[in-house]
């Protein structure tokens, strides 16, 4: 059983994607640690993550990476009373690099393993600054993988209230900046363009799904994009301006959905989590709306918003409470 009181030490290892990460936390919320060494460079000239690239990166990483986690944090191993790692989901051979690290380290310290689960990591990543929170809390998950909205009703207890129903908005971004020629990920650059642009020079689509009111669906969308492409002679010429209105469609609806989804469910705290979450123009959007609206927005680090080991180490401190370590024998 693992028991866990404010002195509780757990390793978190990631590398689910493109980010080999280890943290240290202590207790409820405290990093000790947070080192993450991001593979970006070596698959940006692909426009994409490349799984056996990513693999390969993870195997030369992991063990400077948690040799820094366990340095900064002033601790050393013999004071570590659980590893966690991402089990899934994510590349298999990545995380495969990183389970089985964890499950070494647990074995040579004789001390648990516990499987996380990454989707439920990056909701408590909103928690990393403060675990105090009063439940239930709306989070809204936005990565390059997912795109989800749910309903965080305590440690361990959660429901989908919605997701998309076909790319992440993290993926429309990355596949919108590769349409523009910006190198990847297109998130940030996409932002750091649509600064200078009119989010209304170009009228591109919201979906509205008539029988699920809080599913997203960003594939009409890129689409759009393509064909406004198609039709100008120098797209160049309106890069800021193509940038601004993709980014204003994708926030608008994200901002829009939760808001209704959160008057609709009775929630007042929402949470932004996800490598999206970075974008400074969704964040104020979101904020600003739910001010409006009476709720308040729980703010996630800005470090912590991308993939990071501390939110699986603080997802395994706070949702693992009493339940049995996993087995060395579970897989990813
Ligand atoms: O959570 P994350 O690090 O990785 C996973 O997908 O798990 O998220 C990466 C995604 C990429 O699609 C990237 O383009 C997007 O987050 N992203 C952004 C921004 N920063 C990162 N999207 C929009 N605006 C940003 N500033």
């Amino acid at each position: 059983m693992i028991r866990v009181d404010e002195a509780t030490v757990v390793l978190g290892i990631e590398s689910s994607c493109d980010e080999t990460a280890a943290a240290v936390v202590m207790g409820g919320n405290d990093v000790l640690s947070s080192v993450v060494a991001t593979q970006i460079e070596q698959h940006a000239r692909f426009g994409g993550v490349v799984p056996e690239i990513a693999s390969r990166a993870h195997v030369e990483a992991m063990t400077p990476v948690i040799r820094k986690a366990i340095q900064d944090s002033g601790v050393g191993f013999e004071r570590i009373d659980a590893v966690a790692a991402t089990v899934g989901p994510g590349l298999v051979g990545a995380l495969l690099v990183g389970v089985s690290t964890a499950k070494s380290i647990a074995l040579a310290l004789n001390k648990p393993f516990i499987g996380v689960n990454h989707l439920e990591a990056h909701l408590y990543a909103a928690l990393l600054d403060d675990p105090h929170v009063e439940f239930p809390m709306l989070v809204v998950l936005v990565s390059g993988g997912n795109t989800l909205l749910v309903n965080m009703e305590s440690h361990g207890k959660y429901s989908i209230v919605g997701q998309t129903i076909d790319d992440a908005a993290g993926e429309a971004f990355d596949k919108v900046g590769r349409m523009l020629k910006l190198p990847y990920p297109g998130g940030p650059e996409i932002e750091k363009h649509a600064r200078e642009g009119n989010p209304k020079s170009f009228i591109f689509p919201r979906a509205h799904l008539k029988d699920a009111p809080f599913d997203f669906s960003f594939s009409g969308l890129k689409t759009a994009v393509l064909y406004q492409l198609q039709k100008l002679d120098d797209p160049q010429a309106h890069l800021a301006d193509l940038c601004a209105s993709f980014q204003d469609a994708v926030i608008d609806a994200l901002v829009k959905k939760t808001i209704k989804a959160a008057l609709q469910t009775g929630h007042t705290l929402i949470a932004l989590s996800g490598g999206v979450a970075c974008n400074r123009a969704l964040q104020e959007a979101l904020t600003c709306a739910a001010q409006n609206a009476g709720m308040k927005v729980q703010p996630t680090p800005p470090a912590l918003t991308t993939d990071n080991a501390g939110m699986i180490a603080l997802a395994a401190l706070l949702a693992s409470e009493n339940r049995p370590s996993d087995s060395l024998e579970i897989g990813i």
